[in-house]
């Protein structure tokens, strides 16, 4: 069967490693993959439910394209387009929205973390924000959606909005409820400060991240200072349930070196961290360096990256008018 796969990452800035494990990785893999057709979207209205400055936007937007592009995305295979151009993702999270409940909505944890403490000084957007993403999901059909771990939620209330809409309005199967695509292992990567935090975009200490900019020095030196415990290596699996900079850290290694767990494990059991880091560094640099220079090389080509968004805006804007021609059919507009 013929997949459809959609995802989304918000222009924000300092993608990082957490992005290119719980979600790029898979994009390429997904791309690669004949009888897939994908659509990978730069979602800029999302990434403006918190403050962004106008002109970092726009760089971010070409930055995320050259992102895709430099991990290995196909932009004549694949779509690659960005979300406020097509303006029926707007248009549809509107008639979502009144789909919705609030009472789903006041359960989505990731507006909880987001908002932090003084919830009412929240945008209105950064709470309707999985409705937006709904809408952006439902308007391709879309049958698969890769996400990182903490975008499941979401994507179950997507599915809740779809099958409520398709009710309330008797049109049987017209949007379909789409399935997450999440890692089994590893599917969130964790700050290197704090292996109970999630490794973010927004976390103000640079060195939590491997950003997928870095350079081979700095990706070395962010390792040798990353947070450790005072135990040697562990030997099994178990162990690392107590020891979340340990887990986190092989985990790493494991995922991106495409070694199974187990056998990371035994390679380094007992051994130092000081050794094990000097592994797990030659691994990030033999895989992001070449991203990152790419992404460098490509962030200068303004025009070929344009081109390749104009060139999705037309791909997604044909398939997404004509989807939000039959909302409105169905709805009474
Ligand atoms: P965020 O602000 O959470 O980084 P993005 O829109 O940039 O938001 O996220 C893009 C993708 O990266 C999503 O699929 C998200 O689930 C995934 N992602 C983000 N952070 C992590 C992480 N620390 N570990 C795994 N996946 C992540
Ligand atoms: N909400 C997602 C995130 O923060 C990004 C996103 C927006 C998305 N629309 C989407 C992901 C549609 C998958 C499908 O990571």
């Amino acid at each position: 069967m013929e997949k459809k796969i959609f995802s989304g990452v918000q222009p924000t800035g300092n993608l990082h490693l957490g992005n290119y494990l719980g979600a790029i990785k898979n994009f390429v893999k997904l791309n690669n993959e004949k009888e897939n057709s994908c659509i990978f979207c730069v979602v800029d209205l999302h990434a403006i439910t918190t403050k962004q400055d106008p002109l970092e936007l726009k760089n971010n937007i070409r930055e995320t394209v050259a992102t895709f592009v430099a991990s290995g995305i196909d932009s004549k295979k694949s779509i690659i387009f960005n979300q406020s151009r097509v303006t029926a993702h707007s248009e549809a999270a509107w008639i979502l929205s009144c789909t919705a409940r609030t009472g789903w909505l006041s359960r989505m944890t990731q507006f909880k973390e987001k908002a932090g403490k003084d919830k009412e000084k929240a945008s209105v957007g950064l709470y309707s924000y999985p409705v937006l993403m709904a809408a952006d999901i439902l308007l391709y059909d879309s049958t698969h959606v890769p996400v990182g771990d903490d975008q499941k939620q979401h994507l179950e209330l997507c599915r809740d909005i779809a099958l409520k809409f398709n009710n309330d309005f008797r049109v049987d199967n017209f949007f379909k409820a789409p399935e997450p695509l999440i890692q089994k292992e590893f599917s969130r990567i964790m700050s290197l400060k704090d292996g109970k935090k999630k490794m973010s975009k927004s976390e103000i200490s640079d060195l939590s991240r491997i950003n997928l900019t870095d350079d081979p020095d700095q990706i070395v030196n962010k390792i040798k200072k990353a947070k450790t415990d005072s135990l040697p290596m562990p030997s099994n699996k178990e162990e690392l349930e107590n020891r979340p900079e340990a887990k986190n850290l092989i985990g790493i290694y494991s995922s991106l070196g495409e070694v199974k767990l187990d056998e990371a494990i035994n390679e380094f059991s007992g051994k130092k961290f000081s050794d094990f880091k000097e592994n797990l560094s030659q691994v990030l640099v033999d895989k992001i360096s070449p991203i990152s220079k790419e992404i460098n090389r490509l962030l200068v080509e303004k025009k070929f990256l344009d081109e390749i968004l104009d060139d999705g805006y037309e791909k997604a804007h044909k398939i997404a008018s004509q989807k939000i021609k039959k909302i409105h059919e169905i709805v009474g507009f």
